[in-house]
């Protein structure tokens, strides 16, 4: 997704706006560009491609020499990536950096040529900037307002007025933008990373609030343009934390922080042995009355609903839906008042799942939102909100995120069932003590797994397609197994539930399709064994993720390579046989020379539809 940063102050801006696109990296993007002023005009370099890209564009045309600038990593949707459709984008007197979508540009595009203006490219960002140079009346507080007033959709901009040199403007609706402030210098970002190397103070920009920055002060003004007073708030994630730590790339550094991501996501909500949700707006009270559940989501964190319906319904006996957000949001879902609608979301700004939300919310549904990103557009506005502490995720490919999503979906499954009286409190503090064993059980496979996954995935690298495959949890795990290895190696494969096979996929296999099976539920293990052996007697090179007492039980070359993880509480096995299919699918994508870090036409946080 498209990232936007900006400067004010003393220090070098174009060196400042290159190094804090860098921190914006993770969200993916095909282009990248500055403007900075320079003695009073607006020097603009941008290209298509990464940033070493423009590092080398700036060098051989001349770095803009100035204090106040914009800058843009641009993720392409109106427009093929090209040196043109980059953005800083700009009228006569008015330069832009711009994410997110203007739903109604080709209208807005229509009236301003035929007032005489052209256009250089294809972008909707370059009709904002037009309009605003259309609009500009000197003062830049009321033209923003009412280009405002005319824009449709979603979008924060960051924006440079010829005639104000010593600042920037800045404004969103939906499309997150942050404002930070250093000693005698101030600063716009998509998101905090971009922000922590400078300064760990910020303002969380809302829906159509103006920020006027200069280097010694910020300034808000609501839609009225009436000054507003903001809190600000202070960054507790270091610098550390979001750098790769001595790891090849963020990927494996953010698997290994797994079981600490787990342990400071769950001792919190875990009180004399029981869960205890009542600081994130959830009581046994409020509980007890659920009768339906439906979980929304996309992509990894719609997995980890998968799981969640699986121990939802297993211990509270409550009907559990789970859908995909873009769907949900366009088909006229069932939605009963009173309904708990929960949202699973790592950046908490996914479009799909927040228009998903506010559609149970005007439907009268409860909604949970359980969020990654603090202070993001899901957490600020759903009726419940448990945060999972897995501190910043870098990686595209969701890893620590999908973990902690795991470990809150079990805690909330306990609570539930406590409410329901479904289970006993002695069973629930069993539970309990199973889970706080699951960061143990994660390091431990990753300390004894790593290095046969990293063998296993120089098998897979010459494979064109595979399946993965398991029954109930071990189903909801292999999608999530099946989707890492697609995001990150570009090798296409599809997750099955394995007694679905034979009803027609099975015609795939050959020596060829190379299958991944998960059984980590002993009383399914026999069937998940029968498929293995149906598949494997096609000529498919098996590998089997299983729990350790299911692998002394297997007959002799049943599968070509086992990966073994400890046997833990049933229930709670997904979240240590992730761990193998995360670390084989980063194994597979280095092994193949892709970045697994940003995989190719990925963005981390899918701020459009
Ligand atoms: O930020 P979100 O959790 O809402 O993102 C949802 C998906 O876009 C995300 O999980 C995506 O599938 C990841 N790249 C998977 O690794």
């Amino acid at each position: 997704m498209c990232g936007i940063v900006g400067y004010v102050g003393p220090r070098d801006c174009s060196d400042v706006l290159v190094s804090a696109l860098e921190k914006l990296e993770y969200r993916g993007y095909d282009s990248a560009g500055i403007a900075v002023f320079e003695d009073n005009e607006i020097k603009t370099v941008k290209t298509k491609g990464k940033l070493e890209n423009l590092k080398e564009k700036i060098s051989t045309e001349g770095k803009p020499d100035g204090h106040v600038g914009i800058g843009h990593t641009r993720w392409a949707t109106h427009g093929e990536p090209s040196d043109v459709n980059s953005h800083p984008h700009s009228g006569a007197r008015v330069t832009i950096v711009h994410n997110g979508i203007i739903e109604n540009y080709l209208e807005l595009k229509e009236f301003l040529v035929s007032q005489g203006r052209t256009f250089l490219s294809d972008t909707d960002t370059e009709v904002v900037a037009q309009l605003l140079d259309y609009k500009y009346n000197g003062d830049p507080l009321e033209t923003i307002d009412s280009v405002l007033a005319e824009v449709k959709g979603s979008f924060a901009l960051g924006i440079m007025f010829k005639d104000f040199p010593d600042r920037i403007f800045a404004v969103r609706r939906e499309s997150p933008l942050i404002v930070g402030v250093g000693d005698g210098e101030s600063f716009i970002a998509s998101d905090v990373p971009a922000i922590l190397q400078y300064t760990r103070d910020y303002y969380l920009l809302e829906h159509d609030e103006i920020a006027t920055l200069a280097a010694d002060s910020v300034t808000f003004v609501d839609e009225h343009l009436q000054p507003i007073e903001k809190e600000l708030k202070t960054a507790d994630w270091d610098m550390e934390a979001a750098e790769k730590g001595g790891y090849a790339h963020y990927m494996i550094k953010e698997i290994h922080e797994q079981p600490t991501a787990i342990k400071t996501t769950i001792i919190p909500r875990i009180r004399d042995g029981l869960p205890c949700l009542e600081e994130c707006g959830i009581t046994l009270d409020k509980l007890k009355d659920f009768k339906n559940i439906t979980i929304v989501a996309c992509g990894t964190a719609m997995h980890a609903g998968m799981v969640g319906k699986y121990v939802i319904e297993d211990l509270a006996r409550v009907p559990v839906n789970v859908d995909i957000a873009s769907e949900y949001r366009y088909r006229n879902p069932i939605i009963n008042k009173g309904d708990l609608v929960i949202i699973i979301s790592q950046s908490g700004e996914t479009a799909d799942s927040r228009e998903a939300m506010r559609l149970a919310k005007s439907r009268g549904a409860q909604t949970l939102a359980i969020v990654n990103a603090k202070g993001s557009s899901i957490a600020r506005e759903a009726d419940m909100l448990i945060y999972t502490l897995a501190g910043p995720e870098i990686a595209v490919a969701s890893t620590k995120a999908y973990i902690t999503q795991l470990s809150v979906m079990y805690l909330f499954a306990f609570e539930l069932a406590l409410a329901k009286e479904t289970i006993s409190v002695a069973e629930c503090k069993r539970l309990v003590a199973a889970l706080l064993k699951m960061p143990d059980a994660v390091e431990y496979v990753i300390d004894n797994c790593e290095e046969k996954c990293k063998y296993i995935a120089t098998k897979l690298i010459a494979a064109d397609s595979l399946l993965y495959i398991g029954r109930e949890l071990d189903y909801a795990l292999s999608m999530e197994g099946s989707l890492k290895l697609k995001e990150v190696s570009y090798i296409h494969s599809e997750s099955y539930a394995a007694g679905e096979l034979k009803h027609g996929t099975i015609s795939l296999i050959d020596k060829d399709m190379p299958v991944i099976a998960v059984a980590t539920q002993t009383d399914i293990i026999p069937k998940t064994i029968s498929n293995i052996v149906e598949v494997k007697s096609r000529g498919a090179k098996v590998i089997l993720v299983c729990t350790d007492t299911c692998a002394r039980a297997l007959d002799e070359g049943v599968a070509d390579y086992v990966i073994e993880v400890p046997h833990c509480e049933e229930l709670l096995m997904p979240i240590s046989a992730v761990v193998p299919l995360q670390i084989l699918a980063y194994y597979t994508a280095v092994n193949k020379g892709n970045d697994p870090d940003k995989p190719r036409n990925l963005a981390k946080s899918v701020t459009v539809e």
